[in-house]
């Protein structure tokens, strides 16, 4: 039995229904993904503190990735933040996490890319906290790819949150040790 047809009409038909079957599963995998609640990946942890002598509070907020990577980031985001004098609260975000964050003068939220977009845990943790009274918030998106494509849409819900969007970092896992470098020196930049 011959797989490949000879004519060419059939041959694109094939080739287009392949492309059909394929975006089809996917999409349906994604979808799943999504709907299992896999991708949303609410975490409980307790709260890290790193250089508790530090002048000023900060607190850095992430969604577990299903590799290291986000937890990576996050913790070189912190390290950079601590060398540059913060007092630095490091946790997951779930119902666990503060929702009352006016101690704090700087938050950081890390989340991996999923569709190109926030991961769900740290959406689900802006709409907890509500209103965040003007306080500096960072974005960090770790993807696969050097996608920004995420931080439009974190900066406008922040800013419908009422939080000051004062930066935000898109980093790619595709060099995982470069990113997690370019974190600490992004942080370490912040000044208390
Ligand atoms: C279901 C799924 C969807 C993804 N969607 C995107 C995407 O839209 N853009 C992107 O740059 N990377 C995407 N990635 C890659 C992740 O952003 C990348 O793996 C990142 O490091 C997330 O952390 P993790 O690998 O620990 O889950 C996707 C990965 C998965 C599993």
């Amino acid at each position: 039995m011959r797989v490949w047809p000879q004519k060419r009409w059939k041959q694109v038909l094939v080739v287009l229904v392949l492309v059909v079957v394929v975006l089809f599963v996917s999409f349906a995998a994604f979808a799943g993904l999504l709907m299992s609640g896999t991708l949303s990946r609410e975490v409980v942890s307790e709260i890290e503190i790193i250089n508790s002598e530090g002048n000023k509070n900060a607190l850095v907020v992430y969604q577990p990735g299903f590799s290291s990577f986000p937890k990576d980031i996050s913790y070189a985001f912190a390290d950079g933040l601590a060398s540059n004098g913060w007092r630095v609260e490091i946790t997951t975000a779930s119902t666990q996490t503060p929702s009352d964050v006016s101690k704090y003068k700087l938050i950081a939220l890390a989340y991996p890319v999923y569709g190109g977009t926030v991961g769900t845990a740290i959406v689900s943790y802006i709409d907890r906290i509500g209103n965040f009274n003007g306080i500096n918030t960072v974005g960090i998106a770790c993807a696969g790819e050097d996608s920004g494509e995420s931080i439009e849409p974190l900066m406008e819900k922040l800013q419908n949150a009422n939080a000051t969007f004062y930066d935000s970092l898109a980093v790619s896992n595709q060099n995982a040790s470069a990113a997690i470098e370019l974190a600490h020196q992004f942080a370490s930049n912040l000044t208390p």
